[in-house]
């Protein structure tokens, strides 16, 4: 057979393309990982870089993973695992499984179908959701596209006070359940990539957006053909991304306002932003019913600790009965089973779920929701744990070191001194 016949026959014996239903692809999607590299080829990459990314040098988004990877279990084998409980309690009531959805800013640039496609997913699954005050779906209409499930609400304080206090009767009258107002944003951080991709909302239509048009046309039809993006709770506003936050953000805020919140609030006060055992005793002095330790996702300050860092010192300035919530970072099942042994009382996780709605709106959200789900309930189950609040600090060991405690020996003294060997374990709790 001639060359160009064994090309003919062989382009008929390759497969034709497979086309995958939407459910199908996220159901391939085993891990939050996956379902990240999927959501990278669905929405514009300034879009996905805005999600992903991190402030300056992203080193505490590389620290928060870090931090989690070196968690190691103990686990307790033998036990009766058969049916985990994976419930929790989180301000007196119940959260299904062992995390809630954390506030996100702009969800319906991610996909339309937005913070409706969150807060359904999130009520389905019987756990709690934060609408965020930088969201795209105002707090009125998200309660009656979903008036099921427990809502939350997230405030920044503005620097028009009064329309801060409108915004919380809004949310009063509307019947959030609690307020969580976030403490770590005086400005907003520098997200280098959103300030190189010249991240607009709306995003602007320039040469390199029409470009993108050909590689993401479901996303730019939905974009240009849905009701258009708006920040709900503000009314509309076009201006840079980086620039937004910082016509809106106090960088005047003060112990002193958060008090003036919680006279105004009835409901339970969630404080959300705090990276010090200092900042904990501050805040906790102002009467919150939960705080969240949490460094924004690596979005804010950069080069600050992880939640694990510092849980046991926060831990021992809260007065008994207020929770102590984390997030920044928390991708696994196991990641977030290892904060309860670490003494948390609830996980947020925000990129997992927005790498969901990226990929896929309302079923990616479930599929994140499910892979998280699962992890944690098999974790549990291999850990010897028939709850989540069986998990104790027995269970965790804190890993081994990025760099090995004492110096690598040089190549002539190793062989000679054994002890000496780099791979030392360090188990500090
Ligand atoms: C807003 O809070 C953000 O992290 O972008």
């Amino acid at each position: 057979m001639t060359e160009s016949r064994w090309r003919q026959r062989a382009a008929l014996m390759r497969p034709a393309p497979i086309r995958l239903s939407a459910q199908r692809r996220l159901e391939r999607a085993l891990t939050i990982a996956e379902l990240r590299s999927l959501a990278s080829k669905r929405v514009p990459r300034a879009v996905f870089d805005y999600v992903d990314g991190g402030a300056d040098a992203e080193i505490t988004l590389r620290h928060n993973r870090h931090v989690l990877d070196q968690v190691t279990f103990a686990p307790t084998v033998l036990a009766d695992v058969a049916t985990p409980k994976m419930s929790v309690s989180a301000l007196g009531m119940t959260s299904e499984l062992p995390f809630a959805l954390a506030p996100t800013g702009f969800s319906r640039l991610m996909h339309h179908a937005g913070e409706v496609a969150v807060a359904q997913a999130a009520a389905r699954a019987g756990i709690p959701y934060a609408l965020a005050t930088m969201g795209t779906t105002s707090p009125e209409d998200l309660v009656s596209e979903v008036p099921s499930g427990r809502k939350w609400f997230q405030l920044y304080i503005w620097k028009d006070r009064e329309a801060t206090k409108q915004l919380v009767q809004r949310a009063a009258a509307a019947g959030y359940e609690a307020l969580i107002v976030t403490v770590d944003s005086a400005v907003t951080g520098q997200r280098l990539r959103d300030v190189r991709n010249g991240l607009a909302i709306p995003p602007g239509v320039t040469a390199r957006t029409v470009l993108d048009a050909a590689r993401h046309p479901n996303w730019w039809l939905a974009f240009l053909t849905k009701e258009p993006l708006r920040f709900a709770s503000l009314g509309r506003w076009d201006a840079p991304l980086a620039e937004l936050g910082n016509l809106l953000y106090d960088a005047t805020v003060t112990v002193e306002d958060i008090a003036w919140i919680r006279a105004l609030w009835k409901g339970p006060l969630v404080i959300k932003g705090v990276s010090s055992a200092r900042d904990a005793a501050r805040v906790a002095a102002v009467g919150p019913d939960a705080i969240v330790l949490s460094n924004h996702g690596g979005r804010q300050l950069d080069q600050l600790p992880h939640p694990y860092d510092f849980i046991d010192d926060a831990r021992a300035q809260l007065p008994a009965g207020v929770e102590l919530w984390v997030d920044s970072g928390f991708s696994t099942g196991a990641d977030i089973i290892s904060a309860y042994a670490r003494g948390a009382d609830l996980v947020l996780v925000g990129r997992a779920y927005l790498y969901g709605l990226m990929a896929g709106g309302l079923i990616g959200v479930e599929r994140a929701i499910a892979i998280l789900a699962d992890e944690a309930r098999r974790t549990l189950q291999l850990l010897g744990c028939a709850s989540v609040r069986d998990v104790t600090a027995a269970h965790v060991r804190r890993g081994i070191p990025e760099r090995p405690a004492i110096p690598e020996p040089l190549p002539s003294a190793s062989a000679a001194s054994p002890e000496a060997a780099p791979l030392r374990r360090d188990h500090h709790e």
